[in-house]
């Protein structure tokens, strides 16, 4: 099985694998199927009965040895007519693959030349039964040089002809498919890049259409009235560096991403205040963080009683993917010690790492996504737990040498990289003051 981010080449390497071994290719989309019947049939009984998915894919390409990619397994769902997992189970067992009985045509199929493969962006939502049955191989993404690299081997050529352009002398610069890739996209894959390249050839091919005058090379300058205002400018999206916003990182089902935790500290009663739809285990994380903060109020130089005469409030803004997950513990951590002291947050330094309610740093998992996402952004430094090390090693060179890497083992190394040494003086109304305990 392929574990991948989408748009890094899952299905295309399923019709390399299916070309380089000159067997035919079949894929079968699974996205959202629920009933047992889709994949193994249904019988002649119901009025409009098929054969399953697998058979009918297999009749499709004529040949009883395809390469056939079960696409999506991750989304598989479970409805009211039987479990489709189950009969994936079957089909992928060498012992009972070769008399697959489909139920449409009632005579057993011999599956066991078949190569298969599976596709997926997440393993969790995968039955574990299931999983075991498969060996997986993961991809994070790729870097901006490896973008680069498929864009003007693969890309560029095939929107070039794609657009009816193949014979005109039409480049466009390295730096400019740079400048796409770091400004106008945000993805682990390259979908979203071919489109921009797509783009960038269908305004050529629309004004040779009116008649009028094309250039021959496009660079990263003619960007701005080609493609626009860029959707991602990373200096803006990071912003200014405040106090009570500190910059995570996350893994998603659909590569890394840049997080961010904003803490506000006001008057109130002590109650914590959550919201920003967090799950369950990423509450946890807040409250131990809380604990956390609280143990080291005097070292901190944060009144002891803070808890009780604040209401603090953590806010982890919307994301397009729901967020959970121990890992941005001290983020939470930082960006709340930032409420408190007043000391300003560094919004350039990403962190990820789960927190205990004594401030050890405990070791979490995505690192190669999580850094790769840092590097999309523009993150120069990334503090991460010192157990992580060895996962350090499988980050691309080239991301690595992007990034000035912090290990730690505590929090109390986090903060001197995360947040200011002083507090800042003036106009900050959020954080408590130290004098302000007596009264
Ligand atoms: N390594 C690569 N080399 C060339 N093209 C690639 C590569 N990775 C992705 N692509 C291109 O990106 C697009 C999306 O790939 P696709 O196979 O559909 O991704 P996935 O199935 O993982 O979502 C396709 O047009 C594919 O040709
Ligand atoms: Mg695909």
């Amino acid at each position: 099985m392929l574990r991948w981010p989408p748009g890094v080449g899952k299905t295309s390497l399923g019709q390399s694998i299916a070309r380089a071994l000159g067997r035919k290719f079949v894929r079968v989309a699974l996205g959202g199927v629920r009933d047992e019947a889709d994949i193994r049939g249904f019988r002649r009984t119901y009025v409009g009965a098929l054969p399953g998915r697998i058979l009918q894919g297999i009749n499709r390409v004529g040949s009883n040895n395809p390469v056939l990619m079960l696409d999506e397994v991750d989304k598989l769902s479970s409805g009211l007519q039987g479990d489709p997992a189950a009969a994936l189970l079957e089909l992928l067992d060498p012992e009972q693959n070769r008399v697959f009985v489909d139920r449409y045509l009632d005579i057993p199929f011999d599956l066991s030349r078949v190569l298969f493969i599976c596709t997926a962006n997440r393993t969790d939502t995968i039955p574990p039964a299931l999983l075991d049955r498969m060996e997986v191989l993961e991809l994070a993404g790729y870097t901006e040089t490896e973008k680069l690299e498929i864009s003007r081997r693969y890309l560029i050529p095939r929107q070039q002809e794609e657009h009816g352009l193949a014979n005109r002398e039409l480049s466009i610069s390295d730096e400019a498919v740079r400048r796409l890739t770091r400004d106008y996209t945000r993805e682990a894959g390259v979908r979203n890049l071919e489109r921009e390249i797509g783009a960038l050839y269908r305004k050529m091919a629309t004004r040779l259409a009116r008649g009028e005058a094309i250039p021959t090379h496009i660079s990263a300058e003619d960007l701005d009235e080609l493609s626009g205002v860029p959707r991602f400018r990373k200096d803006t999206l990071l912003g200014e560096d405040e106090v009570g916003v500190a910059t995570g990182l996350a893994w998603t089902p659909v590569g890394g991403d840049v997080l961010f935790v904003e803490v506000s500290v006001v008057p109130g009663s002590g109650q914590l205040i959550l919201t920003g739809q967090l799950g369950d285990v990423m509450r946890e994380s807040a409250r131990a963080a809380m604990t956390y903060a609280r143990s080291r109020s005097d070292a901190l130089g944060i009144p002891r009683d803070f808890a009780r005469k604040h209401d603090v409030h953590i806010h982890v803004p919307a994301g397009a993917v729901p967020k959970d997950g121990p890992s941005a513990g001290i983020t939470i951590a930082s960006a709340l010690i930032s409420a408190l002291t007043g000391r300003i947050s560094r919004k350039r330094v990403a962190m990820t790492g789960e927190i205990t309610l004594r401030g050890r740093v405990l070791p979490i998992g995505g690192i190669k996504e999580k850094f790769l996402a840092a590097q999309r952004m523009g993150i120069r430094k990334v503090i991460v737990p010192q157990e992580n090390a060895p996962d350090i090693r499988e980050v691309p060179t080239e991301t690595r040498n992007q990034l000035e890497i912090i290990l730690v083992n505590h929090m109390d190394e986090v903060l001197p990289h995360a947040l200011d040494a002083e507090a800042e003086k003036e106009g900050n109304e959020g954080h408590v003051q130290a004098n302000s305990s007596g009264n």
